[in-house]
């Protein structure tokens, strides 16, 4: 029988039920954006985006489709790096334990020739799709290119999915579509906590900067009984408080953050003491916020009593909702409240939802994946979810 999950707006989200798929070509998008080291070595908590399509990948092996794989890394033009993904294959090819045949190209008849030329059930992948500008917005012309080879598509590209580029919001409209298991997933447990969530409903925001989440902290705070701020959003209102004077803030932050301050009633749940000390670790302290020494370089990490703060709301929540490590948890010294904190909620039984890549990374790093009741693979496509936004990748697929 079909399962059936609504999308952002209360539609129905097609599934591979729904889809005459067998021994098709398929394009799967997904979303094999993963930190590849210098080295070409990608970490093994890294990979969790490649283990979470497999089961999509697997199914379409086993109904004997032709396997087309298609993966964004990083944004080139914007920013520097190497934007090759074949360390990236090379891991799916592991995790697979078979191998992935590499096509040259995006589009054209040495595409059409080598997929011509595979078994059913046999696995290729694509080059990186950002290579092409036109990506990233959506192209007809290009979007015809890249359908010409397949015969239907499937998005197991969820944290991809709020944005408007070809492979994601045109492909769907171009092929017959629907959404690889993870995806449906994903919107069956997000739509849980969206729609229905049960309360005391704690949420804890954290991450590199106001401005991106704002939306989301304003939406949060209607919906909530506590809102927790961690990381350099938390920094940022201890700032607009006027407790840290020399901060780096812009003057827009502090104007968001005292915005919400006034907003917030009682719901806000901000750090009473931080970490300071040099950025590597070095004469790591914890000082009230209220004795912030004017030379602190940064507040690289909430204090002890903050994350038993978090602890406490958590213990009595029937749902949280936690999006971005609570401190710079990627140097040992100032690891200490996110490693805290994701041991702690291992152990409760509020509904526990955890977003964001550097927050996956960090309950890979402790173990503690499993015990959740979800980890998404999207980090600015949960929080557009979360907050009603459109979802370009979504609604192509909806009966
Ligand atoms: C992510 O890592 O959040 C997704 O892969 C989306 O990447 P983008 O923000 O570069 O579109």
């Amino acid at each position: 029988m079909p399962t059936h999950n609504s999308g952002n707006n209360g539609h129905i989200l097609r599934t591979l039920d729904d889809l005459p798929i067998d021994g098709k070509r398929v394009i799967v998008r997904v979303d094999f954006n993963i930190n590849v080291g210098t080295d070409g070595v990608i970490d093994e908590n890294e990979d969790y985006r490649i283990e979470a399509a497999l089961p999509t990948i697997y199914e379409l092996q086993q109904r004997r489709c032709k396997v087309l794989v298609l993966t964004h890394l990083g944004r080139p033009g914007e920013e520097d790096g190497n934007f090759d993904v074949t360390p990236i294959r090379h891991r799916f090819e592991d995790l697979l334990k078979e191998d992935v045949r590499e096509l040259a190209k995006l589009s054209g008849n040495g595409v059409e020739a080598v997929v011509t030329s595979m078994e059913p059930g046999s696995v290729a992948m694509y080059p990186n799709i950002r290579i092409e500008d036109r990506e990233m917005s959506v192209n007809q012309r290009f979007g015809q290119e890249l359908a010409a080879v397949a015969e239907a598509y499937v998005n197991e590209a969820f944290s991809v999915s709020h944005r408007t580029h070809t492979s994601v919001a045109l492909l769907p409209q171009l092929l017959p579509s629907c959404a690889g298991r993870r995806t449906t997933m994903e919107v069956e447990k997000l739509l849980k906590l969206k729609r229905n969530p049960q309360h005391p409903y704690v949420a804890i925001v954290s991450g590199a900067k106001i401005t991106t989440k704002v939306g989301m902290l304003r939406q949060l705070l209607a919906k909530v009984d506590t809102l927790c701020v961690g990381g350099q959003i938390g920094n940022v209102f201890v700032a607009a408080k006027g407790l840290w004077k020399h901060h780096p803030f812009d003057v827009d932050e502090i104007v968001v953050a005292k915005a919400i301050l006034d907003a917030a009633g009682g719901k806000l749940l901000i750090p009473v003491d931080v970490v300071i000390g040099g950025s590597k670790g070095e004469n790591k302290q914890v000082v009230s916020v209220d004795q912030i020494p004017e030379d602190a370089g940064g507040l690289w990490d909430i204090g002890p009593q903050s994350t038993q703060a978090i602890i406490n709301a958590c213990s009595t929540a029937k749902s949280v909702m936690w999006n971005g490590p609570l401190g710079m948890f990627e140097v040992e010294a100032y690891a200490d409240s996110t490693h805290q904190l994701v041991t702690e909620l291992s152990k409760m039984s509020a509904y526990r939802v955890v977003g964001g890549g550097d927050t996956a990374h960090a309950l890979e790093l402790y173990r503690a994946t499993k015990k959740y009741d979800h980890v998404s693979v999207g980090g600015g496509a949960m929080v557009a979810f979360l907050e009603g936004k459109r979802m370009p990748g979504l609604e192509p697929l909806m009966s």
